[in-house]
């Protein structure tokens, strides 16, 4: 199937993505530029998904009293698929993604696509838009698979029927920053996630709640929040769109252990094993906001943030600073991922998958 797609959609030239004349690849940041072609499959709710197919990309028509417009019941997903210097194209994990989505799926009652339909969705959706995925070292085309409540409910209950859909981008750095250290602040108000609650699935609706502290932080100079557990706000969790690690004492990596209500990105566990590989010391356990006095480098990662330095994190008024740049552990893990992924370095751990 991946040749025919290919075939249909490939122009004769291989150096296809430097005929694409309506994008300057040096601009890209993290906002959308709709691509060609989605990917959309349908089904009910005690149905499996069983055939897809790829449309030009546009709206989609939905009932206004559908369940993810009404009640949230909705997941997504972002992975990435990378031009390699031969123009070959691959994709990073993107099994651990429809496993995720499988997951969530279970905890937001709907069915899920299972994991090949998943991949091979993913797979067909960037053959068709293989004119968008940027030259290498400009940046990666993001694919974004969602699945959504889409027929009519008006009691509260699961949705009658779903859609699974997969869109695309190009995108390049995710923070404003570009590759400048993040500066975060603790918020003691607002949290992400609660213990029984939905923290650790790919929901929508995880989403549109921080968007105000988020905002204020912004407002103030700050790139981002990091939220601490909602029973006894001492515990770091995560940045509103990404996971935390800390470094200390030169070779030991800490980060959440995800127990709930801590997304477990797929970049996160990518770094957690590159990190013991690499001969790194790595605790996944709770971490009381203390902790932070006195590590030596703090970052971020996750799909859209990759790895991302923080220069500093205010909280309560005080503000703490981290080494960042040249030498550091982060830049290391950083270099080592990005490598891997765009296919410069040997992928030892079978990640990346070509198509
Ligand atoms: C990703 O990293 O892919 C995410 O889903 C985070 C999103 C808020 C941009």
């Amino acid at each position: 199937a991946a040749s025919s797609l290919q075939e249909m959609f490939e122009p004769s030239s291989s150096s296809v993505y430097e005929e694409n004349a309506d994008i300057n690849w040096d601009e890209l940041g993290f906002s959308l530029r709709p691509t060609d072609y989605m990917y959309t499959m349908k089904c009910s709710k005690d149905e499996n998904f069983s055939q897809g197919e790829l449309n030009r990309y546009g709206n989609i028509e939905l009932s206004p009293s559908s369940g993810v417009l009404n009640y949230g019941q909705g997941l997504f997903e972002g992975l990435k698929a990378y031009r390699r210097v031969d123009g070959s194209i691959l994709l990073f994990r993107p099994e651990e993604n429809a496993q995720r989505m499988k997951m969530g799926a279970e905890r937001m009652c709907m069915p899920s696509p299972s994991i090949n339909q998943f991949v091979n969705a993913v797979k067909e959706t960037v053959l068709a838009n293989k004119r968008w995925v940027p030259p290498p070292g400009k940046g990666s085309l993001y694919l974004r698979p969602l699945l959504i409540g889409t027929g009519p409910v008006l009691g509260l209950a699961p949705s009658p029927d779903y859609t699974f859909l997969i869109y695309a981008s190009p995108v390049a750095n995710y923070f404003k920053e570009g590759f400048a250290p993040l500066s975060l602040l603790i918020d003691n108000e607002f949290h992400r996630s609660t213990p029984g609650g939905t923290g650790h699935v790919k929901t929508i609706s995880n989403y549109a709640p921080v968007l105000k502290p988020q905002s204020q932080a912004k407002n103030r100079g700050f790139s981002d929040v990091l939220y601490l557990d909602s029973v006894q706000k001492k515990y770091l969790e995560e940045v509103s769109s990404c996971n935390i690690f800390l470094v200390k004492q030169g070779n030991t990596i800490l980060s959440p252990a995800t127990q709930g209500t801590i997304l477990a990105g797929i970049t996160r566990k990518s770094i957690i094993d590159l990190a013991r590989d690499i001969g790194y010391q790595v605790e996944e356990r709770q971490i009381p906001v203390e902790e932070l006095i006195d590590a030596d480098e703090v970052f971020c990662t996750g799909t859209a943030v990759v790895v991302a330095p923080v220069g500093s994190v205010e909280y309560q008024g005080k503000r703490f600073e981290y080494n960042t740049g040249a030498g550091t552990v982060s830049q290391k893990l950083y270099s080592t991922l990005t490598g891997i992924q765009t296919g410069l370095l040997e992928d030892k751990m079978g990640w990346t998958v070509e198509i």
